[in-house]
């Protein structure tokens, strides 16, 4: 895959470094091999320019706003895809047919109820204990329920391991939220999809008959398929990371869900529907632009800007759409928040500290707002990203440990503390 190389000069000596090629996208200078040659390590704080990884699952181009899934864009998934089909393409590699469509649906589906002692595991917390706290504790607590499916080194354990994550992701989210409003749990109608299952456990009770609206069944299915994977970001890489010393894909996934909880990452969604709450009317708007502008004031806009998109977010535009098409159903004619949220995006396109440091929509821009059309709650929001994600990180992990290259993630460091210096007895020290 190496056709080129490139030259750096380290205290006057050179060095040839090879130079890898994708299929799109920008090639690589390979510096694995930097170190014993220079004894010097690369400083690259947060990434920016380091590909962790090679990949052939998710391929971004953050400035001209293109995100492709195994080589399909998104907008034609959304369109067209449902989330499980999304699920086998991220999995395999390739579109199924009919036949293994009907078969990856059936081996989900067969996977979606959790083993009943998780029950005793969800009342152990409190009541107001946020969903997030509970997805970690409870996918991490997948290992010591499923022994059969967490020897990494078998293809078929990773494979059940894979399905029943995906699988009971939506269960586990479900009872999160119904342990946190005090309903009892719904257990998963195997005949329904995916996601009408997901929203009959979340809002259906044990003493009404519970309709699924198509409509919104589909809308959250394409917010899944939105958030299916997004190449290398935090809580992927974190799952890479983790994944990487050998531990069960179970805590890994855990790992994700904790890394993808912060607000700078998939918290967002929380963060911004705040935010628009907070702003309240479009009045408020510019006293917001003012402290998402001010150096010495820590706002910033949530759910706008990227490290990748320099451009609008594809899946933004895709979300803002499904908001609309949702409020419409729901006969919701004037929403206040939306008001907010369309005059704040028209003010921040304009303004030139945004344009100029390219801050666009992201895809947390828009979801909060539909799904609290919805009926989710706030707390929610970020719990819907990992169910969707899981799959993303599964898709990675398994092909890092697929990969016969692979070894443990061991970043190295540039040291600034103190040099060497000997030990002082309490009674010695100043
Ligand atoms: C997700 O990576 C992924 O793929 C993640 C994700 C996925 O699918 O997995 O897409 C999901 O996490 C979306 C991002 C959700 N986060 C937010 O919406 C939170 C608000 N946004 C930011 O905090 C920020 O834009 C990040 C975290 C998303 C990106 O951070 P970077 O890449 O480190 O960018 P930066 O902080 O270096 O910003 C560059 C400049 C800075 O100003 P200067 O120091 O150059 O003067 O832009 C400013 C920032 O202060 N800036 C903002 C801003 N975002 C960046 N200023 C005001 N409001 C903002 N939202």
């Amino acid at each position: 895959m190496s056709s080129s190389t490139s030259t750096i000069s380290v205290d006057g000596k050179s060095v040839e470094l090879p130079v890898k090629e994708g299929t799109i996208g920008p090639s690589v200078v390979d510096i694995s091999k930097l170190y014993g040659q220079t004894g010097m390590f690369t400083y690259d704080p947060g990434f920016t320019s380091t590909a962790a990884t090679e990949s052939k699952i998710t391929y971004i181009d953050g400035d001209k706003g293109i995100l492709l899934y195994r080589g399909y864009p998104i907008d034609q998934l959304a369109e067209h895809g449902d989330f499980l089909e999304t699920c086998y393409l991220l999995l395999y590699g390739e579109l199924p047919t009919a036949a293994q469509k009907a078969d990856f649906d059936y081996r989900v589906t067969r996977h979606t109820m959790v083993h009943d002692q998780m029950n005793r595991f969800f009342t152990g917390f409190r009541r107001d204990a946020h969903p997030m706290a509970i997805m970690v504790a409870c996918v991490g607590a997948l290992s010591a329920f499923y022994h059969d499916s967490t020897d990494i080194s078998d293809p078929h354990q990773r494979m059940i391991a894979s399905m029943r994550m995906i699988a009971k992701m939506p269960t586990l989210a479900a009872m999160a939220y119904k342990y946190s409003i005090g309903q009892p749990f719904v257990y998963p109608q195997n005949d329904l999809d995916y996601t009408s299952n997901f929203l009959k456990m979340c809002f259906a009770v044990p003493a009404e008959e519970y309709k699924v609206n198509p409509v919104l069944s589909r809308a959250l299915d394409r917010i899944f398929i939105l958030h299916a994977d997004h190449e290398q970001n935090a809580s992927t890489s974190t799952v890479r990371l983790a994944g990487s010393s050998g531990a069960n894909p179970f805590a890994c996934i855990a790992a994700g869900i904790a890394c993808l909880w912060g607000p700078a990452h998939g918290g967002a969604n929380e963060a911004a529907l705040k935010m628009l709450e907070e702003i309240g009317t479009p009045d408020h708007i510019p006293e917001y632009i003012a402290k998402a502008k001010d150096k010495n004031d820590p706002f910033r806009l949530m759910g706008f800007g990227h490290r990748v998109y320099k451009n609008y977010d594809p899946r933004a535009r895709i979300m803002q759409k499904t908001t609309h098409e949702v409020l419409n159903e729901l006969g919701i004619k004037d929403d206040p928040l939306l008001d907010v949220a369309v005059e704040l995006e028209q003010i921040a396109l304009k303004d030139e500290y945004f344009v100029e440091k390219k801050l666009y929509p992201n895809i947390d821009f828009y979801s909060g707002i539909t799904l609290k059309a919805m009926g989710f709650p706030t707390s929610m929001f970020t719990v819907l990203f990992a169910l969707a994600r899981t799959v993303g990180w599964i898709a990675q992990w398994s092909e890092m440990i697929e990969d016969p290259s692979q070894r443990i993630g061991r970043p190295r460091q540039l040291y600034t503390g103190s040099p060497e210096r000997d030990y002082v007895t309490v009674a010695q020290r100043g």
